[in-house]
């Protein structure tokens, strides 16, 4: 089944084990760094000092850190730039995902995470489902994703995760 069956069921049940967050951070930026070559767009890291490990489900994790890139990637034009950075909030792991890209307009803002809601801007790739579930997932880690944007300057996607 997939997760937004199981999800809407409810039986999105996780795998949790002590994830290094800034380790799969990297690995999924690294694994997206070709395509951001292609579109000509500059995809930096700039996580370095060691973090304690968050309790999840690593392979869920990973699919919303590669859809938040992806995301990212999508809505950035040539000459863009995606920075991901990573820093500890108190009991929790604040992982972004910034762009340079279209950005989303105010009264879209509080629609992106509905299920299906695609916005004007959308190539047709897209399936508007990514943002209602990544945000539902994280939310069952006792997490939260938080979005903020300016129209013409970029997007900020924040997800916190409580420390283990
Ligand atoms: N980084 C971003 N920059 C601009 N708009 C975005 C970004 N991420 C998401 N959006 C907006 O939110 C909508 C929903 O995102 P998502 O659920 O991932 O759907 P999809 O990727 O299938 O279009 C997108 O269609 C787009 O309008
Ligand atoms: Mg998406």
């Amino acid at each position: 089944m997939l997760d937004f069956s199981r999800l809407a069921a409810g039986q999105l049940t996780l795998r949790l084990s002590p994830v290094d967050l800034a380790g799969l951070v990297q690995d999924t930026a690294e694994q997206m760094r070709p395509r951001a070559v292609r579109q000509g767009i500059n995809l930096q890291n700039t996580i370095k000092a060691p973090f304690p490990p968050v309790e999840a489900d690593v392979d869920r994790l990973k699919q919303v850190l590669v859809n938040l890139v992806d995301n990212a990637l999508k809505f950035t034009l040539a000459g863009g730039r995606i920075i991901v950075a990573l820093e500890r909030l108190g009991q929790n792991l604040a992982l972004k995902v910034c762009d340079t890209g279209v950005g989303i307009d105010p009264q879209e803002l509080p629609l992106v995470t509905q299920r299906f809601y695609r916005g004007r801007q959308a190539p047709s790739s897209g399936s508007g489902l990514g943002l209602a579930l990544w945000e539902e997932i994280i939310g069952l880690h006792g997490g939260r994703l938080e979005i903020a944007s300016q129209p013409g300057q970029g997007t900020t996607v924040t997800i916190l995760l409580p420390v283990r």
